[in-house]
Formats: structure tokens, sequence, C-alpha cells
């Protein structure tokens, strides 16, 4: 390697971070400052975060909460605004897979939790998203014998429509939509599961029940309409398209037409 290269990598970063801290749902919560050195631009979004965290130990204080797991943007536990964007600035990227080449030093870093009414502060970062598992539980699944792998993979699906389920089924069910959303709504999300069910075989069965079970604990769970603004597809990790919205809407009113 040039020793260019290693002057490069070797700088490090000190940075203003503004964070979220609240105890617990019940308490108020303020943002606090922390200055942070020696970060280096290699550095993942979180390893930062451990690093202040380490710091935060070692002088007796509470680390920051924050919600993550397998750090490479497969299963959608990581959640935090980062100046104001759901997952950071980068597209299509969910905030474990930012790097801190993305900033500068001196930057001055603003860190919240995901808001939204039916996502509650647990802990400073944390949200409580099993508003989405209740979504899930409410259709999202198929409950007829599709058979075993072999029987599913000869149904004949054509490509396009196998293209279609598939990019539904990209959701981690990560709530930036959600959170970056003004009215706060889980179209997207809903969409996205209900799409992947009703567009292949094994989802006919309980296509109509489905999306209205769906929709109906959408709305019970307290998250807003949607009105189109497309924020949730702009910060979507997975790149979901607000198309499925359209298709859960059609379904809902072919399956409420239709009286099912
Ligand atoms: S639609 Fe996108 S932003 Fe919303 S939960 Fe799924 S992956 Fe996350
Ligand atoms: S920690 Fe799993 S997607 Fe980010």
């Amino acid at each position: 390697m040039a020793t260019g290269e290693l002057t490069q990598t070797n700088k490090t970063m000190t940075l203003k971070l503004l964070i979220w801290r609240q105890k617990n749902a019940r308490s108020k919560g303020a943002m606090v400052e922390y200055t942070l050195g020696e970060i280096s631009p290699d550095m993942s979004f979180l390893e930062m975060l451990d690093v202040l965290n380490d710091n935060l130990i070692r002088r007796g204080d509470d680390p920051v909460a924050f919600d993550h797991d397998c750090r490479e943007g497969i299963c959608g536990s990581c959640a935090l605004m980062v100046n104001g964007a759901a997952h950071g600035p980068d597209a299509g990227t969910t905030v474990c897979q930012l790097h801190m080449r993305r900033f500068r030093d001196g930057d001055t870093i603003i860190i919240e939790p995901w808001r939204a009414r039916a996502f509650p502060v647990i802990k400073d970062l944390s949200v409580d998203r099993s508003a989405f598992d209740r979504i899930i539980a409410s259709g999202g699944y198929v409950s007829v014998n599709t058979g075993g792998a072999p029987d599913g993979n000869a149904i004949p699906i054509p490509k396009p429509i196998a293209d279609q389920a598939m990019d539904s089924a990209a959701c981690i069910g990560c709530g930036a939509c959600v959170a970056q959303c003004k009215n706060a709504s889980a179209a997207l999300f809903t969409s996205a599961k209900i799409a992947q069910l009703a567009l292949l075989p094994q989802g006919q069965p309980e296509r109509a029940r489905r999306v209205q079970r769906m929709v109906w604990q959408m709305d019970a769970e307290g998250f807003g309409n949607c009105s189109n603004e497309g924020e949730c597809e702009a910060v979507c990790p997975k790149e979901i398209s607000i198309a499925n919205i359209a298709l859960m809407n059609r379904e809902f009113i072919i399956a409420s037409r239709e009286g099912k």
C-alpha cells in the first residue's frame, strides 16, 4: 500500500454528536451533546456509537441504547434518524451500512429515534416496533398447505411476476418509511407485505381477507394515512416502490366491494 493511502486511512475525525437521551417510555427526554474524537473514516456509524458507549461506560455513565443485530443490512433492527434522514444520507442503505467517511472532521451529527406515535420510545434511540409484528400477525402469512419446497418450485410463475413479488419481499421491516413520513404512515411496509403474497398462487386463498385485516390492523395501531408524499420510498433501504401502495389500495377496494 502506498504511504499516501496509509496517511489517509489513519486520519481520524473529531465529531460533535447531538443525541436524544430518554430514560424510559414515561420520562421526557432531551438532546445531549457529546464530543467524540479518534473516529476513523473506515468505521461504520454503529461502530462510532460503540466507541461513544465504551467512553461513557468507562467514565461510569449510562451508554446510549440503540437497536442493531446483523450489521449487514438484512435484519431490519437498526433504526436511527441521522441529521433528519431515516438511516442517514446514503440512498438504499441501512444505518448499519453507513460509514463515517460520509462525514467530515468537525461535523455536528444529530441522532434521533424513529418518531411516530405507533413506535413509542423504549429508551434513548430504541423504539417499540411491535405494531409491525401485529400487522403481520393479522394476515401476513399463508396458512394453506403448499407442500414441500420442490412442489412450490414446480408451480410455474411468470418471471416478471416472480421478480415483482421478490422485490416486495425485500422489505426488512425496519420502519424507516414510517419515521420519514409526515403522517407516520405504515402504508409502504404493509403494502409490501400484502403484495409479496397477493402476487403468488400460494397467496390466493386468503387474498381478500388478508388485505382487509392488515389494513384494519395498520389503522388500529395509530399509523397515519398515506398522502402520496413519496418520502417512504426515498428513504427505504431496500428501495421498495410506492407502486405497492397502489396495489394495496386496489386490493382493499376490490375485497370490500366483494364483501369478503
Ligand atoms: S418498506 Fe422499506 S423502509 Fe419500510 S419497513 Fe420495509 S424496508 Fe423498511
Ligand atoms: S443491524 Fe441488521 S439491518 Fe442494520
